[in-house]
């Protein structure tokens, strides 16, 4: 198996639980005030069902489809929009990767480490675009 499918199955797996995306978004704004200061005014209820598509455009890229979709996300997340700096992925990332470890009950090193490759080139697209 890819690590992509890897990724999809484990994807799967927590979406499957009613608060993975809650959990998330507990996480990565408990994570950072500069984090948190980003989110005054958005609806996380909204934002919880974007971040689903999200994920899911960066699990595509990684599959091979084109990088349109992250291109457009780097668009609104550099900094003439939502000024979102380079470091702030890192968090981000570390905070997936923990709700994701939290809520797949088949989590291991080796899904871990397929997560972290599949993101990382998405988030590449996105970071370039700053
Ligand atoms: C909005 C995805 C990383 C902050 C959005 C949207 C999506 C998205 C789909 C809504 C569509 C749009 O406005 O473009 C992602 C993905 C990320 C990521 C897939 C990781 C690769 C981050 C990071 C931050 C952040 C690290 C830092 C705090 C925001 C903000 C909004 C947003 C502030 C606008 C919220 C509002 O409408 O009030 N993101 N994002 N994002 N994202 Fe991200």
């Amino acid at each position: 198996m890819g690590v992509t499918d890897t990724v999809m199955q484990s994807y799967g797996r927590c979406c499957a639980k009613a608060d993975f995306f809650d959990d998330f978004y507990q996480h990565f704004l408990a994570s950072s005030p500069k984090v948190r200061e980003k989110f005054v005014n958005t609806d996380m209820v909204g934002q919880k069902r974007l971040l689903r598509q999200g994920i899911l455009n960066l699990v595509m890229y990684a599959r091979g489809m084109p990088d349109t979709k992250l291109k457009a996300l780097g668009q609104t997340h550099n900094r003439h929009g939502f000024d979102i700096g380079p470091e702030l992925y890192d968090i981000w990332l570390h905070s997936l990767l923990s709700t994701i470890k939290k809520h797949d009950q088949q989590y291991s090193p080796e899904i871990a480490d397929a997560w972290k490759d599949v993101l990382i080139k998405g988030i590449n697209v996105i970071k370039a675009h700053y």
